[in-house]
């Protein structure tokens, strides 16, 4: 296979941007198919496909966003209209994200941390997909992949628990690097 100069480049440089630098447009309809062509073609050992993915888009963005409201106030009565705000647009302003959820499958085959990284996996190819197709994205989680009725309300089903939403959108930004760790902290060379 020959080198992509491009996609390296893009492999050694790319960063997320955050949620709330996303903005209009999003990814067309053709697009969209791409992008979850790209995200579910993940190492999956067993071929168990142990992950669903939730497309919240639209105006299901804000209906989302007034319903997890209504979970935060249920865990935080003391939740004021600034802090329920907060939460009816979780979804907003990115045009698209979707939720990833992780469904295991038992099965000796692959053990159910092995079905997990596949679901991670499915997430950042959500991330690289939406910056091939010239978008810009983030993967985060926050309180309601911990919470669940938040999740059951999000789709996910009896067994089932989301790993990640990835916000997608265009932006203008162009933000500096973070600290990475230094190749030295993280690398040894394995020796007898
Ligand atoms: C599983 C997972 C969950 C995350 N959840 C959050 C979150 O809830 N809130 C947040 O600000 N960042 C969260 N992050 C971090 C963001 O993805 C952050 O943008 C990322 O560290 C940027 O790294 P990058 O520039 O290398 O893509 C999460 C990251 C991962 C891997």
């Amino acid at each position: 296979m020959a080198a992509n100069a491009a996609l390296v480049d893009y492999l050694t440089t790319r960063r997320s941007v955050g949620i709330g630098f996303l903005r209009d447009p999003g990814p067309t309809p053709d697009e969209l198919q791409t992008l979850l062509t790209i995200a579910t073609r993940v190492p999956d050992h067993g071929k168990f496909a142990p992950w669903r993915l939730v497309i919240i888009d639209g105006d299901a963005r804000a209906e989302a966003g007034r319903r997890l409201a209504e979970v935060a106030r249920r865990r935080n009565p003391n939740l004021d209209e600034s802090g329920l705000d907060i939460e009816r647009r979780q979804f907003l302003p990115a045009p698209l994200t979707i939720g990833v959820l992780y469904s295991p499958r038992p099965n000796p085959k692959a053990p159910e941390l092995e079905q997990l990284l596949s679901a991670g996996n499915v997430c950042f190819n959500l991330v690289h997909g939406a910056f091939a197709l010239g978008y810009a994205a983030s993967w985060v989680t926050r309180w309601y992949a911990f919470d669940v009725e938040a999740q059951t309300m999000l789709g996910a089903r009896g067994g089932e628990r989301f790993v990640g939403f990835v916000h997608i959108g265009s932006t203008e930004v162009k933000l500096d690097d973070r600290d990475r760790p230094s190749l030295d902290s993280v690398v040894t060379r394995w020796a007898p």
